[in-house]
């Protein structure tokens, strides 16, 4: 493990002055509340670009809210012994490549658009503030994301996630190195020291992209899925099928552009305009008017389907990459269960562990949540409706897997919360399972899965 030295208190100086100095000036030009009328008709279809309240709208009336009915212990006589939170990074902005694809359609509809649109005139007014040196970073609205997660967690949790936990140095913080992670850890961090009123600075974490960042060095997915074009032919084909065509003619209808002129970067450069204006600024801007429901459950399928087959179930080896992660947590897990067994204090009573979509997606899909009974191909748009396999509501910005380990009467129990909601694992039949059964009915990884093998170039 890379660990990282604590930063001292000029590192947090450093971090301080560089975010006053090169944060953008007051990037929302409008301070708006998110409101149910700020909400655009299309935010239930943003996928990886959602925000967390649309996969929890109970969140919408008060940030801090919990499910009560979805967050009991498995029985009143169990003590939790132990959290793994593994979460992804909060809203941030878009990529460096998605800030040109946004600037070149906003300039083709400034110079080509034109018709009776009622809307027209505030699209050629929109102002480009998108900075491809802004290239991912986390916005004020993803520590937002990150520090009420950690506070929700903390009501949850409040034995394990607990103020003396903290001072004791039993809540261990794992991140990705990216800054929009690290910057999330940071958050996370910071809502939990507000929550419990210490002031103390203290900005521990390690950062460990072995493995939080499984993907970048597993050979066989960046060789055989990541720079093959091939594993990804659905993807394409959907975009040049039927549904999408409509959705490009109708784009083009709108702004009363040539055909030629649209293309699915296009499509894409809007679609996500108008998420970002959402996510980041809690804006509704003229750009959602794009498009309708109809068109954005198209795009939003072509954005599942690229999860499926770049991440998903699409190919074993999505999935296989994150074995070490995998691993990992079960070794938490085994390792709190024999301290606790022997009476002894568990040394780690949370682990909070900060990556990415392309972190989370495969580990859910190694643990075999939101398994649809047939793939998700080109052709088959329609009967997917109901899909499982949805980004929109399982990897928002901030998604997270929360494995909570009980020690109950009957023996230990885990239990596995997506989103802070509970899942049933595949071949179980309760929210609480004996965490024997769970280890019995995921025998083959813990037995198998070595990150090492699976990740080698077959011969
Ligand atoms: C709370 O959780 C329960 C059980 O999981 C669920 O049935 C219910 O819909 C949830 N309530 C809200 C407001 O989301
Ligand atoms: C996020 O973290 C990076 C370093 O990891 C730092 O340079 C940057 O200023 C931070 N941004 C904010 C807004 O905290
Ligand atoms: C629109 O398409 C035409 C024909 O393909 C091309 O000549 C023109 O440069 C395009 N305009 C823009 C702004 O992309
Ligand atoms: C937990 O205890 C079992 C049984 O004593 C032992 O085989 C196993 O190695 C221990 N695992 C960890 C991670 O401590």
């Amino acid at each position: 493990m890379l660990e990282k030295p604590p930063p001292t208190v000029s590192f947090i100086a450093a971090v301080h002055f560089l975010t006053v100095c090169l944060a953008p000036v007051s990037p929302c030009h409008v301070s708006a509340a998110a409101t149910d009328q700020n909400i655009p008709a299309i935010a239930n279809y943003f996928n990886t670009k959602s925000r967390y309240e649309e996969a929890n709208p109970y969140l919408l009336v008060d940030i801090l809210a919990l499910n009560h009915s979805a967050v009991k212990p498995p029985a009143p006589k169990c003590t939790a012994v132990h959290l793994t939170a593994i979460i992804r990074h909060g809203t941030r902005f878009p990529t460096a490549g998605n800030v040109r694809k946004i600037d070149t359609f906003q300039n083709l509809v400034k110079s080509e658009a034109k018709g009776d649109l009622s809307f027209l005139p505030e699209l050629k007014a929109w102002k480009m503030w998108y900075k491809e040196e802004m290239d991912g970073r986390l916005v004020d609205k993803g520590r937002a994301d990150h520090r009420h997660l950690a506070q929700r967690l903390a009501k949850a949790f409040p034995t394990l996630l607990s103020k003396k936990n903290l001072l004791d140095k039993r809540v261990k913080f794992i991140t990705s190195s990216k800054h929009r992670c690290v910057n999330s850890t940071l958050a996370f961090k910071q809502g939990l020291k507000e929550f419990f009123g210490v002031e103390e600075e203290d900005s521990e974490y390690a950062v460990n992209d072995e493995l939080m960042r499984f993907f970048d060095s597993c050979r066989r997915l960046v060789e055989t899925v990541e720079k093959n074009k091939k594993a990804v032919e659905e993807v394409t084909r959907f975009n040049e099928g039927p549904e999408m065509k409509r959705v490009l003619e109708k784009l083009a209808d709108r702004l009363q552009v040539p055909y030629a002129n649209i293309t699915m970067d296009s499509v894409e450069a809007a679609f996500y305009l108008c998420s970002y204006e959402f996510a980041i600024c809690g804006l509704n801007s003229p750009w959602c008017q794009l498009f309708d429901e109809v068109d954005a459950e198209v795009i939003e399928y072509s954005g599942d389907l690229k999860q499926y087959w770049k991440k998903g179930y699409g190919h074993d080896i999505n999935s296989k990459s994150s074995c070490i992660l995998f691993h990992d947590l079960f070794i938490r897990l085994e390792t709190a269960a024999n301290q606790s067994k022997s009476g002894l204090p568990v040394s780690e009573a949370v682990t909070v562990q900060v990556g990415h979509a392309e972190t989370l997606l495969p580990l859910l899909t190694l643990l075999g949540l939101f398994k649809d009974s047939t793939s998700l191909t080109s052709t088959n748009f329609a009967l997917q409706r109901g899909r499982a396999f949805r980004c929109s509501r399982n990897m928002p910005y901030t998604a997270n897997l929360l494995a909570a380990l009980y020690d109950c009467p009957d023996g230990f129990r885990l239990q596995v919360r997506v989103n802070e909601k509970p899942v049933t694992l595949p071949g179980l039949d309760s929210f609480s399972p004996l965490y024997q059964d769970v280890k019995e009915q995921y025998k083959q990884l813990l037995q198998g899965c070595n990150q090492d093998t699976v990740c080698q170039m077959s011969t």
